[in-house]
This record gives structure tokens, C-alpha cells and sequence, in this order.
């Protein structure tokens, strides 16, 4: 049995590996939250309005305890609502460090 927490450690640990080796780049990640996320999430400030019910980027960067690791390991873990987008961790990196930005 593997058990999640051991998965949710050796997770942690590839993040904040790839993360010390490769600069996350927001710019990057807005190329990417805007072909992948705008759908459904508002990502930038000159975009009108989204789809659904997802939270607008400027509020999630807002949020006082944004962790950019936690945030590009939720991006990395499939979620209930969203599509599992199969980013690379330095995709997900380069998206947190974006939506960081846009809370600013
Ligand atoms: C198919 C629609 C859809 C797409 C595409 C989508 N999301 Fe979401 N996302 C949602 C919904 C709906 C929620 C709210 C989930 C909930 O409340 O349970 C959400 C929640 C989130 C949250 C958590 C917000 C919070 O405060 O808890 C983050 C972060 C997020 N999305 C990031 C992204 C990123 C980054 C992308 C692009 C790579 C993306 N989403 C693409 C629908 C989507």
C-alpha cells in the first residue's frame, strides 16, 4: 500500500527541488493560464469575464498566505472541477509565480 502522505512528501520534494533549479518565469505562466485556464478563470486584468464559478487570478493571488510551491502542487494534482491539463512542474511553477503577480 502506498500511503498518501508518503506520495504528498516525495511530491513536496520534487516541487521544491525543480523549483530551486529552475527560476519560475510569470511571464511564461501567463501565456500559459491564458491558453489553458481563461476558460473558466478571469486571469487577467484586461480580460472581461470567464465561464463559471472559478475564482478570478487577482483574487487567488491576493490570498495573505499564498504559497507559489503549494499552488503549482495543486496545479499538478488532478481536481474535482478543473481538467486534469497535464502541466510539467515547471509549467505550474511559471503559473503560481503568475497568478502571485496578479494579486499585487
Ligand atoms: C473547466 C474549468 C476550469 C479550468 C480550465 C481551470 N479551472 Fe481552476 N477552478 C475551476 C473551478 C470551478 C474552481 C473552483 C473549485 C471549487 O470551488 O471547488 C477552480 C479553482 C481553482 C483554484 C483554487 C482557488 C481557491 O482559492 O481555492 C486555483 C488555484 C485554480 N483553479 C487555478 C487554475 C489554473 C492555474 C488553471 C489553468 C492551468 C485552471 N485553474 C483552469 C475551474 C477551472
Amino acid at each position: 500500500m502506498i500511503r498518501f502522505s508518503t506520495v504528498m512528501l516525495s511530491l513536496t520534494t520534487i516541487v521544491g527541488l525543480s523549483q530551486g533549479a529552475l527560476a519560475a518565469d510569470a511571464e511564461q505562466g501567463a501565456t500559459l493560464a491564458k491558453r489553458w485556464c481563461a476558460t473558466c478563470h478571469v486571469v487577467s486584468t484586461d480580460q472581461q469575464s470567464a465561464g463559471g464559478q472559478a475564482p478570478p487570478f487577482s483574487a487567488i493571488g491576493k490570498t495573505t498566505d499564498l504559497d507559489t510551491s503549494k499552488l503549482a502542487l495543486f496545479l499538478l494534482l488532478p481536481h474535482p472541477k478543473m481538467p486534469d491539463m497535464n502541466l510539467t512542474r515547471a509549467e505550474a511553477a511559471d503559473i503560481a509565480e503568475y497568478i502571485k503577480s496578479q494579486g499585487k
